[in-house]
């Protein structure tokens, strides 16, 4: 017999379009410094949504605490219709099994190789197989772009893109519904960084996946965000359409997407 949570984990209880993820005067302190002030946020199935903000603004500490995987100083989050605030780790863990992360700095281990990398998350959620862990995650390997003869390398000896591909890889290993990237193009020569955008794109199309996205990249916004979250003073600063945002008269709309690097990019993706 099923939990209601292992129940929603498997079958999800929303259809295309819903929100699965709602984050509500959601706060987060480090110490006497509040980094998130009442973020009120949603995530709809099927989406590409983009988070965005300066330096510091909170960008991946949202996505830690939306992924489960920080708990808040206060407020709520409901992940598939479901309060799983203070739900602890252990009841959330079929739950957490349905979000993929790529952190923001790769974070493969060094001395485990592509293929062992991108097994980990089977190894330790699932009861497959050593054959099939293998099996499924060379086929994820494919899908995130790479070679199979990438499987047998380890981290150092893959260029920075690959580096990437492989941790998304390892994002969606267990098939998750929703795939969390923080600043996947980040570091990339462009024709790189052009190139993890077709995958994100080629991943939302393939797979169904909802996908938040972390990205100072203005050119990966133009190309793939279906919505985006801006963060400011610990805030969301403003929320739309990149079109729409990029016409707001909201200061820090303003501040982000008509400054130099914003106005290229606009320009360019103007037809
Ligand atoms: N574990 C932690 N302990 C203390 N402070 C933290 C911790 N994690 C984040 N912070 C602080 O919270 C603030 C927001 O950090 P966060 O990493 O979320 O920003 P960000 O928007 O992702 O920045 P970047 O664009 O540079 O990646 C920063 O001031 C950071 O120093
Ligand atoms: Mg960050």
């Amino acid at each position: 017999m099923l939990t209601e949570i292992e129940s929603i984990a498997m079958h999800g209880h929303t259809r295309p379009g819903e929100c699965i993820l709602k984050a509500s005067e959601l706060v987060m302190d480090f110490g006497t410094k509040r980094v998130l002030d009442g973020i009120d946020m949603q995530l709809n199935r099927g989406e590409i949504l983009a988070v965005v903000g300066g330096s510091g603004s909170g960008k991946s500490t949202l996505m830690r605490q939306l992924a489960l995987l920080q708990a808040p100083t206060a407020g709520k989050i409901q992940l598939f219709g479901m309060d799983v605030t203070n739900m602890g780790e252990l009841r959330t863990l079929p739950l957490r099994r349905q979000m993929g992360v790529m952190f923001q700095h790769g974070a493969l281990f060094g001395d485990l190789t592509v293929l062992e990398n991108v097994s980990l998350p089977l190894r330790e959620h699932t009861d497959l197989t050593l054959g099939t862990i293998e099996e499924i995650s060379m086929l994820k390997i494919v899908l995130a772009g790479l070679e199979p003869d990438a499987a047998a390398l380890y981290p150092s000896q893959l260029s920075g893109g690959m580096r990437k591909r492989a941790a998304v890889a390892r994002g969606i290993a267990l098939d998750p519904e929703i795939l969390f990237l923080d600043e996947p193009s980040s570091g990339l020569d462009p024709i790189s960084a052009n190139a993890m955008d077709e995958l994100v794109l080629h991943l939302k199309k393939t797979l169904g996946l909802t996908i938040l996205l972390v990205t100072h990249d203005m050119d990966s916004l133009w190309r793939v965000a279906d919505r985006i979250l801006l963060l400011a003073e610990a805030k969301v600063a403003a929320e739309g359409s990149l079109r729409e945002l990029v016409a707001s008269d909201n200061a820090h709309a303003r501040g982000f997407f008509q400054g130099p690097r914003g106005r290229a990019a606009g320009a360019s993706h103007d037809q």
